[in-house]
């Protein structure tokens, strides 16, 4: 996607003279300032996922694969790898797209030559990465048909409310659920966007209010509580967020209050789509009830940073001090509640039947 008019990925390597190394867009530092982030080593990569300098599962999936290629180029035996494996896994438990990555990559290390590997690790991540890339760009277009279904035909723009960061920041590119909108701005449809803030770390108000500013695509930063009221109201045409887990049932992890907007649209008879590329499908889980929910930093809730009028990056207490918090990151919203997901094999419906037909060769 495009930065100030250039085009940008959010995660490259850097293969200059010096020892190889992986570039990042650091998402801590957005919506205010736009700073890039060489990542040096294994330790480097590790320390990215846990602060969340890099989030959103499939880029996290290509962090910990890049992670690992860093990790080769040190020490490229087995029980280094394994022991790089189990580093970069440790870092964020929801997301299942890391192990993903981490497994893939360790699979096509196993059969070579100590001296095979490190190429060998970074051709499979820039792969990962492409395949990322193709992905998104399929469920942009699957998606698309569900933006024009909903605006059933008129010229006012289709109303998308969407949970958190799940645009090309959360993704190499084009992202999971921005993914359909960006496609609806090339085709030309007429799309408006109620970007839900997410606290606690703020994902919607600042980096996807941030993607869409870039795009220039209209939209309006609400509270998290407001999107069952504007749902009543009728301006809410349809919903579509993204997923860090969806089990084999269709039960799908996000973004903490998730599973609030998923309630408030079937209540209201709003369509709730989940866009969910296949590595974020865990066919290992029967349903949802087995997927691990991050428990972050109770700091995270207590604090809240922003830009001052005067120019100074701030962080603020809300809380008094003395009363705790509790950070829960993720929810898991039943399958029931879906519409459908979004995948980049197409539309399907959320249970295990349709997931199996789209995916047979993981079953
Ligand atoms: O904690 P984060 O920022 O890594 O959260 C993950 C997400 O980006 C969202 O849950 C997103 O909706 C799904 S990942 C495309």
């Amino acid at each position: 996607m495009l930065v100030q008019g250039t085009p940008t990925r959010t995660i490259w390597p850097v293969l200059d003279q010096g020892p190889r190394r992986v570039a990042i867009i650091d998402q801590t530092r957005l919506p205010h300032e736009f700073v890039t982030r060489e990542l040096a080593d294994l330790a480097d990569a590790a320390e990215a996922i846990a602060v969340m300098r890099v989030r959103g599962a499939p880029l996290i999936g290509a962090t910990a694969a890049y992670g690992l290629a860093l990790a080769a180029d040190r020490d490229a035996s087995d029980s280094a790898l394994a022991g790089a494996a189990n580093r970069l896994i440790a870092t964020r438990p929801t997301a299942v797209n890391l192990r993903w990555a981490v497994e893939r990559l360790l699979a096509r290390l196993d059969d070579l030559p100590e001296g095979r590997r490190p190429e060998a690790a970074w051709a499979e991540a820039a792969a990962l990465c492409a395949e990322d890339v193709a992905q998104n760009r399929a469920i942009g277009a699957h998606g698309l048909a569900l933006i024009r279904a909903a605006g059933g035909g008129r010229a006012e723009p289709v109303n998308i409310l969407t949970h958190c960061n799940a645009g090309w920041l959360a993704t190499v590119d084009w992202g999971t659920a921005l993914a359909p909108i960006f496609a609806a701005r090339e085709a030309g449809v007429a799309v408006h966007v109620w970007v839900d803030e997410t606290r606690p770390r703020n994902q919607g108000a600042s980096l996807t209010a941030w993607e869409l500013n870039q795009a220039g695509i209209p939209h309006t930063v609400i509270a998290d509580n407001a999107g069952g009221h504007l749902m009543r109201q009728g301006r809410v045409d349809l919903c579509i967020v993204g997923t860090d887990r969806t089990a084999a049932n269709g039960d799908v992890a996000n973004k903490i209050g998730t599973y609030l907007k998923a309630l408030a649209a079937r209540d209201n008879g709003v369509p709730f789509y989940v866009a969910a590329p296949g590595p974020s499908i865990d066919f290992t889980l029967a349903d949802g009830t087995a997927i691990p929910i991050e428990e972050r930093d109770a700091d995270e809730v207590a604090y809240i940073a922003g830009l001052a009028d005067d120019g100074r990056l701030l962080s603020v207490r809300l809380p008094p001090l003395g009363s705790p918090c509790a950070n829960p990151a993720f929810d898991v919203t039943p399958a029931r509640l879906v519409s459908g997901l979004i995948t980049e094999r197409g539309v399907c419906a959320a249970n295990r039947e349709a997931l199996a037909h789209l995916y047979p060769e993981r079953t």
